[in-house]
């Protein structure tokens, strides 16, 4: 693609969540974590932050559509996957690839904590905070970028690019 640039290289990425993952070692001692990966942009991110965890860990998956081939999210979302485990109980933590507008993940935090899990935490790859519509707390971050339409390591375009190995973007 003609002009993609790279915003975080592939070595700063797996560093920081080598990081990440020490960070939620050390908060989970003992305990067994269940991962829910957020299809599609987070599934390189869950594997590569799984691979370093410790402790027991299950693997959960959902999809929401937000988006479509827009890129600022409508606010509506629409569930297309649930999750198959239980979580009731449970240490869940939510892992997704960027929080934008806020709006997909206000939606997915609210719905697992019907779900009445025992601890809920959510783990961002990156965070834009410069147009967030809803307010999120958020346990882990991997980095704050600025309001950039982001390609890479699980990020898609109208589906490509979602392989590159590092988090580039478009310039305009
Ligand atoms: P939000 O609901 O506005 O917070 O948007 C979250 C979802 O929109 C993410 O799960 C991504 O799938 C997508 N998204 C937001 N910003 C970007 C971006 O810069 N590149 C690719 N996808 C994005
Ligand atoms: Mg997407």
């Amino acid at each position: 693609m003609k002009n993609l640039k790279i915003l975080i290289e592939e070595e700063k990425l797996q560093k920081r969540i080598e990081e990440l993952a020490e960070q939620i070692n050390q908060d989970y001692i003992g305990k067994e974590i269940i991962l829910i990966c957020i299809l599609k942009g987070s599934i390189f991110f869950t594997v590569d932050l799984a691979k370093k965890l410790k402790n027991d860990i299950k693997i959960e998956f959902m999809q929401v559509s937000s988006y479509g081939q827009e890129t600022i999210s409508s606010g509506k979302i629409d569930l297309k996957l649930e999750i198959t485990g239980d979580v009731q109980g449970k240490d869940v933590i939510i892992v997704e690839d960027i929080i934008d507008t806020g709006e997909t993940l206000d939606y997915l935090n609210q719905y697992i904590k019907q779900k009445k899990p025992s601890t809920l935490k959510i783990c961002t790859l990156l965070d834009k905070p410069e147009r967030r519509r809803k307010k999120i707390d958020v346990d882990y971050i991997g980095f704050t970028i600025p309001d950039k339409f982001v390609i890479g390591y699980g990020l898609d375009y109208d589906e490509y690019y979602r392989n590159l190995r590092y988090i580039g973007y478009i310039e305009t």
